[in-house]
């Protein structure tokens, strides 16, 4: 069923939503989905901005013929090409083969790398400072390197103050009954997943992040049009802040987080009576995860959260229990930076882990490892109270 909604003037999202697929990327849960959002500025000249996930592709060229009624596009804008938004491209050059393929020189190539049958496409090719103007509305581009491909750009409209900002500002979870943020509770609805789909797909490239946001405080953006998740028109302030924060690794409250592994239960206990008193002690939010039974991309997520992390960890085999090195690999990968790490280790012969932990913590930027660990064999009893309290006043200290 068709189904556009104006986003702004001449601007309508044709986008659809996926509830089906497991991972994103084959990687990432999606419990509540995920939205593809495409978008047509219909003005003297008419412009798509992107196609769609070969998942929505049905919806997607459904929505388009509705908003065209006939008439015939003349630019097809590429902001990236990722097959998330540019599975249709083929498709659509088909369905309008006049088109104008309108996006950066290094999209160009890949473009042709993805689709070699395109050998007639026309091209104009971009970069940023130059515009695009279809009539009323002029379209400038600004480059976005690594905000998540190489080839980035995004697109502001002169005339609506519409930016056009690719996959940053966007949001894991498909889109129910509107398009926009401000029709939902956004904290409640999207922001753990706005979290989780930031750190785990741009959370990398802070700085690159930052440089694009210093480069939006100099335009008047009054919405922003993101290739996933809820379009902005009210509040940007709101979610400029956060990705402000997120982009330069600053935690977004004191909470702390805990995250165990735990073959039998043991470890599981005291992170749970550590956690515990660590939250009488401080009044601090405290957030505590089972490492094998949390997909990681939500460790991630509460890794940016939170400004402390605590990680137990039992010996396995000598070495670090494979779930918690997993989680200490993906924080690496995504170049954590500005936190504080407190280490526990359990063993029942030979407690390791620390240490092990430890030297992989020590090489992130701007980290401190606290010096204090709780180390304990198999389990800890009633005896150990004096020795949890101590590490939960350098916890809470740190
Ligand atoms: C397969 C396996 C390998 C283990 N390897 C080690 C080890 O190398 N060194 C050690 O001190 N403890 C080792 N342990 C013991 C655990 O680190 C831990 O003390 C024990 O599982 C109790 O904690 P839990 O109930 O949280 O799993 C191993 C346990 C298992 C089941
Ligand atoms: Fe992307
Ligand atoms: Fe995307």
């Amino acid at each position: 069923m068709i189904n556009i909604q104006e986003v702004a003037k001449d601007t309508v999202w044709i986008g659809g939503s996926d509830r089906r697929l497991a991972l994103f990327e084959n990687l990432f849960p999606l419990p509540n989905g995920v939205s593809y959002n495409n978008y047509v500025v219909t003005d003297e000249k008419i412009v798509i901005f992107d196609t769609s996930d070969v998942s929505v592709a049905d919806q997607y060229l459904e929505n388009l013929k509705a908003v065209l009624a006939g008439r015939t596009p003349d630019y097809l804008v590429v902001l990236h090409m990722e097959p998330d938004h540019c599975s249709q491209i083929e498709n659509v050059l088909r369905l309008y083969p006049n088109l104008t393929i309108v996006t950066s020189l290094q999209a160009s190539n890949m473009i042709r790398q993805f689709f070699p049958a395109l050998t007639d496409a026309k091209f104009q090719l971009v970069k940023e400072g130059d515009v695009l103007n279809t009539g009323a509305h002029t379209f400038h581009f600004v480059a976005a390197p690594m905000v998540h491909w190489p080839e980035v750009l995004f697109a502001f409209d002169d005339c609506t103050k519409a930016l056009f900002s690719a996959d940053a500002f966007g949001t894991f979870g498909a889109l129910d009954d509107s398009v926009f943020a401000d029709d939902y509770d956004f904290e409640k609805k999207y922001l753990d997943e706005a979290r989780r789909y930031y750190a785990n797909i741009v959370g990398k490239f802070g700085m690159q992040v930052t440089n694009v946001l210093k480069k939006a405080a100099g335009l008047d953006i009054r919405a922003i049009l993101p290739l996933h998740g809820p379009v902005w028109r009210k509040d940007l302030s709101f979610f400029l802040d956060k990705y402000e924060k997120w982009a330069s690794y600053t935690p977004e409250t004191d909470d702390i987080l805990v995250v165990y592994g735990s073959l039998y239960g043991h470890t599981a206990s005291a992170a749970e009576a550590f956690a515990a008193k660590l939250r009488r002690e401080t009044g601090k939010g405290v957030a505590v995860y089972d490492a094998s039974k949390t997909d990681v991309s939500y460790l991630i997520s509460e890794v940016w959260r939170c400004a402390k992390v605590v990680i137990f960890c039992p010996t396995y085999n000598g070495g670090i229990y494979p779930r918690i090195e997993g989680f200490l690999n993906d924080m690496a990968a995504l170049q954590v930076q500005n936190r504080t790490f407190a280490l526990a280790e359990n063993g029942t012969w030979g407690p390791v882990t620390a240490k092990l932990c430890r030297a992989k913590l020590e090489t992130f930027k701007n980290c401190t490892v606290i010096p204090e660990v709780l180390t304990f064999k198999s389990a800890l009893h009633e005896s150990d109270e004096e020795k949890l309290d101590a590490f939960v006043d350098a916890v809470a200290r740190a």
